[in-house]
């Protein structure tokens, strides 16, 4: 049923450490990595690069039928033509063996009044806060919110699903409650406490997620956090910036952190208002020479790789030599001792992706897998992923008013 295509994406890794950072204009929330799709022996990790596409297609599986929702089903054609969201197959039981799924980058929210805090992975490619329920009894190693404790929290209509990568879907009640994350606090936050979990989730560092992607592909149907705190005038600047990086991540709410970048930010206009964070014109290049054009690329920071279409993805690696598919690890492969010099360019600068970071480790012999991997997404074949690989490479800017997603050098 997952066919020939590869693998892949996955969340980030991260976790918190140390105390937010406070700035002018904005605050940092600091970011650590976690975990990656390596061996500690330098061999590629398969088991949980396969675990991790089945969770990224089941995310944008649902934000596919959020936006349908959203917008209703004649402004969905219009974006998505002939793409039936009831026909999207959900994911079948594949069976995890690996469910160390610590690829994220969490941090610290809180929510309620007293604060309940709670660890969340922060996703730029979905839109709606949740985290476990108090009423939840199979999420014991997991900090669970307790509406009742919190003077702020009220009850609102309506229920919340995820779907895991296993198949299996958690569903919970909608609540509006105070929510600050790095010192920026919103009222009337909606949010869902979910009241079950599978067990592909109790390893997981992360108690639950925060979306940072836009209204359009909110579950919940309302505003997001940050879109909450432009629209209640509690950031100085309605952009928020990531800089991950093996050391020094951090998330920065409300401005960007100009000690982590230098030079200015290239920002780039999101196409289709989808909800997504998808700008367009952009080319892939492989050793400097394009081999894509016109794509659009989705920045997504509850990805770890980066994915495309099979047909996509299959054309990327026919201009590698000695590239190919490797059935039992279901990922495309190269030659381990000429990884490829690969970078984006949306018309501006040139933004190239570390070998260290498009190189997952050996397969076998001089097989490489590489992080760019097939994913289902339901999107045009034009349509690109851009995970934890690319951004780990570049400080990134999202931007509520340009209505844009920036680029500049790390510092
Ligand atoms: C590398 O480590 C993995 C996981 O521990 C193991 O399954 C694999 O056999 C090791 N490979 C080599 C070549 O040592």
């Amino acid at each position: 049923m997952f066919c020939k295509s590869a693998l892949l994406s996955l969340a980030l890794a991260v976790a918190v450490s140390a105390s937010p950072i406070t700035q002018d204009g904005g605050i940092a929330i600091a970011l650590t990595k976690r975990g990656s799709l390596t061996h500690p022996n330098g061999t590629f990790n398969g088991e949980k690069a396969v675990a991790a596409r089945l969770k990224l297609e089941s995310k944008h599986r649902q934000n596919l039928i959020n936006l349908e929702h959203n917008i209703g089903s004649a402004k969905f054609q219009e974006l998505y033509p002939g793409v039936d969201t009831s026909k999207l197959a959900k994911r079948a039981g594949i069976p995890l063996t690996d469910q160390e799924d610590d690829l994220e980058w969490t941090g610290s929210i809180s929510i309620g009044s007293p604060a309940q805090t709670f660890n969340v992975d922060f996703d730029t490619g979905s839109a709606d806060l949740w985290v476990p329920s108090s009423s939840c009894s199979s999420c014991k190693g997991h900090k669970q919110y307790n509406p009742s404790r919190s003077s702020t929290s009220q009850s609102e209509r309506g229920s919340f699903s995820i779907e895991y990568g296993d198949g299996s879907t958690a569903s919970g009640s909608v609540f509006t409650d105070t929510v600050t994350a790095g010192g920026v606090t919103v009222t009337n936050q909606y949010l869902s406490g979910v009241t079950s979990e599978s067990s592909e989730f109790t390893q997981d560092p992360a108690d639950g997620l925060m979306g940072l992607a836009l209204t359009p592909i909110s579950e919940l149907g309302h505003d997001p956090f940050f879109v909450s705190a432009v629209n209640q005038g509690v950031v100085a600047e309605s952009v928020f910036g990531f800089k991950l990086a093996p050391s020094g991540s951090e998330l920065y709410i409300g401005g960007t952190n100009s000690r982590l970048f230098s030079g200015s930010l290239e920002y780039h206009p999101i196409v289709k208002n989808n909800g997504f964070w998808q700008i367009g014109n952009g080319k892939a290049l492989l050793n400097g020479r394009t081999v894509a054009s016109d794509i659009q690329t989705i920045i997504d920071s509850g990805t770890t790789l980066m994915g495309a279409a099979e047909s996509t993805v299959a054309a990327f690696y026919n201009n590698i030599p000695g590239s190919g598919f490797n059935d039992q690890f279901q990922t495309y492969t190269f030659p381990c001792d000429q990884t490829p010099q690969v970078s984006f360019s949306w018309g501006g600068k040139t933004w190239a992706i570390d070998e260290n970071d498009f190189n997952l480790g050996q397969v076998s012999g001089n097989d490489c897998a590489g992080a760019l991997t097939v994913v289902d997404l339901n999107q045009p074949s034009n349509v690109w992923l851009l995970g934890d690989t690319f951004m780990k490479n570049v400080y990134t800017a999202f931007s509520i008013d340009q209505n844009a997603v920036g680029f500049a050098a790390l510092a």
